[in-house]
């Protein structure tokens, strides 16, 4: 708790009367009725039932994927420039118009793997969702800390998912099922390499970057379209954990990063990130030796630069957890005009999962709730469904007319003749295949490099320690890409997997949590 936190240490503030949601007072919050004293309750028991039932059902289910997580709210503030140059020359998007304008954004920080109150020390990437509420309605940028991902086909990601999160049988996590599936997805083996070094464990959310991850586009007010890449610089600086610092906090806390931000807030040390952009000419590409829609790659620095077109600041805390947190919804389908998609497969595939999700997990009109409105004026002829609060002026003006088009009123569509269409042009064969140029090694092999050496001793200890516990054909698989990555890299984490293997044999250990099952190696067979 804060020190200075009047909330809990009592306020003089004049306090105002308990009522039922029907707005009728209640006299008595401690007993139920009875028959006597000690008796019987009565099915007249209004106020009990309404409030019985109505915990019952406090919770929505939680999120997939990103289930833990934080939020806040703050603003965006556009430099009106990309780099050196006017940014109206690549989108004509209103959000990045005119120095100095704000938006208000929310951001919703996230752990992947782990259920709604797993520790934020695990190893995992963090999510980094911000919603802005533009003049010209929401954009969201789901983004995550690391600026790459482990597959590039969104129909593996169901797949990866399940072999990341716990035993489907005994609900316990289990590291080989998940390097089970990426020694059979060699494109994972850059991510893992991030994911598995210092960076897999941020210190703070205040202290880590964020990256949209995927390719999108940018179009400007002839229907002209670049590629774009975005990412969040924080300006509090960057700091991951090792192993052993990530161990005595979860020691203490399970929520050190939702405590952290919301401390900072609280105490007016509002964190700030600077935006990014990188850009390309849409196109094939042959000079480069991955495609620029490939997820699992970085685009050099140094042949597309990082051009900075904002800042972003995080200065409110959310009042109500539920209704501004949990209950928000970010997708990447959420863009504004000035932005399109880009053909990147993993892009198509998450935009059709993020709504769909959302309208299980919070309902159908789960864009009505203030925080996913657009603060831009709604005007639809969608109604109806559960919990439908759509305002007559939502219906536009003419209450009979709930079409479109009509002769005689009702809503019509915007004016065309603003907005030039950025019509891309294909030729080519429907089919089910892989891309080009996978390259599934080299930027593994660079990375592993570009670290610092203490940051590649983590990584070994940490790959040793999880493979150690493997089946034999996994960890050949995975010395095997480690090795094509950067001989010295797949040489370190063999050596590591013996030497942690001969130990554990010594010890009489199977490097299992205590009470767990031993010898499970043998549940995937013999070689
Ligand atoms: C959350 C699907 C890849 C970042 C989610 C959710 C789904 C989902 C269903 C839960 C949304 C909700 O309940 O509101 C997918 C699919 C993917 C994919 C199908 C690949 C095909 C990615 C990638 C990133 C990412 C590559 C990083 C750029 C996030 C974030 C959230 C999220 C940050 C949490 C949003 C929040 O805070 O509410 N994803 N995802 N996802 N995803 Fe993905």
């Amino acid at each position: 708790m804060l020190a200075e936190d009047k909330k809990m240490n009592g306020s003089n503030e004049e306090r105002e009367a308990l009522t039922t949601r029907q707005g009728h007072p209640v006299i008595d919050n401690q007993n139920i009725k009875t028959l006597g004293n000690r008796g019987p309750a009565m099915m007249e028991n209004y106020h009990f039932i309404e409030k019985m039932s109505h915990f019952d059902r406090e919770e929505v289910p939680e999120r997939v994927v990103h289930a833990r997580g934080t939020g806040a709210f703050g603003y965006f503030e556009t430099y009106g420039k990309v780099g050196d140059e006017p940014v109206e020359k690549y989108t004509r998007a209103k959000v990045f118009q005119g120095a100095g304008k704000k938006t208000p954004v929310l951001v919703r920080f996230s752990t992947v793997a782990g259920s709604k109150d797993a520790p934020e020390t695990d190893r995992d990437p963090r999510g980094f969702a911000v919603k802005f509420y533009t003049e010209d309605g929401n954009w969201d940028l789901v983004g995550n800390n690391l600026k790459i991902f482990f597959i590039r086909d969104a129909m593996k990601f169901p797949d990866m998912i399940h072999a990341f999160k716990a035993d489907p049988a005994s609900n316990v996590p289990d590291p080989r099922r998940m390097f089970d599936f990426v020694s059979r997805s060699p494109e994972a083996t850059h991510m893992i390499t991030f994911l598995f070094s210092p960076w897999g464990r941020p210190a703070t959310y205040r202290h880590m970057q964020g990256s949209g991850v995927n390719t999108y586009k940018w179009v400007n007010d002839k229907g002209e379209a670049v590629l774009v890449k975005y990412h969040w610089e924080p300006k509090q600086g960057i700091r991951n954990l090792t192993t052993k610092e990530a161990m005595e906090i979860q020691g203490k806390s399970v929520g050190h990063m939702t405590q952290d931000l919301y401390e900072a807030i609280e105490r007016g040390e509002y964190p700030e990130w600077e935006l990014y952009v990188q850009i390309m000419e849409d196109g094939y590409h042959p000079e480069l030796d991955f495609d620029p829609l490939d997820d699992t790659k970085l685009w050099p620095e140094d042949k597309f630069p990082w051009l900075p077109v904002g800042k972003m600041v995080l200065n409110e805390n959310p009042t109500d957890f539920h209704a501004q947190i949990e209950q928000a919804a970010f997708g990447t389908g959420v863009l504004v005009d000035g932005m399109d998609f880009s053909d990147d497969k993993m892009l198509q595939g998450r935009t059709f999962s993020y709504s769909d999700t959302q309208r299980y997990r919070v309902g159908a009109n789960y864009l009505q709730l203030p925080v996913n409105a657009p603060k831009a004026k709604v005007r639809t002829n969608q109604h109806r469904g559960q919990m439908s609060m759509r305002t007559p002026e939502e219906a536009g003006g003419n209450p009979h007319i709930n079409y479109e088009p009509s002769m005689v009123g009702g809503l019509e569509e915007a004016d065309k003749s603003e907005r030039t269409p950025h019509n891309p042009e294909y030729s080519g064969k429907v089919m089910s295949e892989p891309i080009d140029r996978p390259n599934n090694y080299g930027q593994a092999g660079e990375t592993y490099r570009a670290f610092e050496e203490w940051e590649r001793e983590e990584l070994i200890a940490n790959l040793s320690d999880v493979l150690s516990i493997c089946d034999e054909r996994i960890q050949e698989a995975m010395i095997h890409h480690f090795t094509q990555a950067d001989e010295d890299y797949g040489r370190r984490v063999k050596e590591g997997i013996e030497a942690k293997m001969k130990e554990l044999e010594e010890k009489g250990d199977d490097n299992r949590i205590p009470g767990q099952e031993a010898g499970i190696k043998s549940k995937y067979g013999e070689g």
